[in-house]
């Protein structure tokens, strides 16, 4: 079972969280069922990259991204080469680490 820890942040201080998970779920369904507010502004139809988040360990152990996920990641906050949608992408079996960025391109969101 691997092991997923998430740095995020709340009221703008860095926190973290230590999670076993099964594979196969995705990274914001996992967030979101242990009260990681991740943003997720379309419901989970890869039409907005308000989730957003960057892979610190174990980028090649998820699950193959889309095209439609690579166009979508174009529009997020903070891009980079380890960014990936958390409502697109799976788990596999090894562990990983995943921050969640500050910003989003939720503008309505209040920091
Ligand atoms: Fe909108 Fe993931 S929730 S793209």
């Amino acid at each position: 079972m691997p092991i997923i820890k998430f740095l995020y942040y709340e009221k703008k201080i860095l926190k973290n969280l230590i999670i076993n998970v099964k594979s196969g779920q995705t990274i914001l369904d996992v967030a979101l069922s242990n009260n990681i507010s991740m943003e997720h502004a379309c419901e989970k139809s890869c039409a907005c990259s308000t989730c957003h988040c960057i892979i610190k360990k174990g980028f090649n152990s998820l699950s193959k991204i889309t095209e439609k996920e690579e166009d979508l990641l174009d529009k997020a906050w903070g891009l980079n080469q380890f960014s990936r949608l958390g409502c697109q992408a799976k788990i596999g079996k090894e562990n990983i680490e995943v921050e969640i960025p500050i910003y989003t391109i939720n503008h309505s969101k209040k920091y």
